[in-house]
């Protein structure tokens, strides 16, 4: 007999640090390009460090029975008052292709909408074709900006927008 597999999404909590760390130092080491920090940064990280972002950030971790496999955080930035971003994607690779990560999407999706935007915002990197298709998948647009990465500037970021139904 198999057992059936369970996916939740859950907003993280203080004492979730440790399944952050894991997934969060594992999506910096799987797709370094990713990311504006980086996993050398990140690993030096005191616990209290990760006890304090999981506590005061707004992360979203997905677990499939009993096992963190992806995560998502949702946020502000200066440069654009008033707008809600996407940040931090990262599905584990076993768990790519499964829905897991438009799960997540959805949870931002919900959050931003429950502070009366109608629009989500992320930037990503065209050096991560994946997550660009994923992005334009669900619904993402480019607004036609584009940027260097102010860590790695031979990197370029665009910009991409979803408007919420
Ligand atoms: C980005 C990410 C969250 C997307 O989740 P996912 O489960 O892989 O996404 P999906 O499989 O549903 O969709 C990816 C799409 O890209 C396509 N794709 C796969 N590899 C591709 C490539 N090299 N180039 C272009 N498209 C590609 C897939 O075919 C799929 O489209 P389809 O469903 O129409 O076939 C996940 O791949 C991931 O965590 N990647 C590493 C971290 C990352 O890049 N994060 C983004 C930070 S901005």
């Amino acid at each position: 007999m198999t057992r059936e597999s369970t996916l939740s999404i859950r907003r993280c909590a203080k004492d979730d640090w440790e399944d952050l760390r894991t997934i969060r130092l594992e999506a910096l080491a799987d797709t370094p390009d990713a990311y504006g920090s980086t996993y050398e940064e990140s690993v030096r990280w005191s616990n209290a460090q990760w006890k304090n972002a999981a506590s005061t950030r707004l992360y979203y971790l997905a677990d499939r029975d009993g096992r963190v496999v992806g995560m998502v955080s949702g946020g502000y930035n200066e440069a654009y008052p008033g707008t809600r971003w996407l940040y931090g994607m990262y599905v584990t690779p076993r768990e790519r292709g499964t829905g897991t990560a438009a799960l997540l999407v959805r949870t931002i999706g919900e959050w931003a909408r429950s502070h009366g935007v109608s629009e989500v915002y992320l930037h990503v990197t065209t050096s991560v074709p994946r997550a660009r298709a994923f992005y334009e998948k669900v619904g993402f647009r480019p607004t036609g900006e584009s940027f260097e990465m102010y860590r790695d500037q031979s990197l370029t970021l665009i910009t991409m927008v979803q408007r919420l139904d």
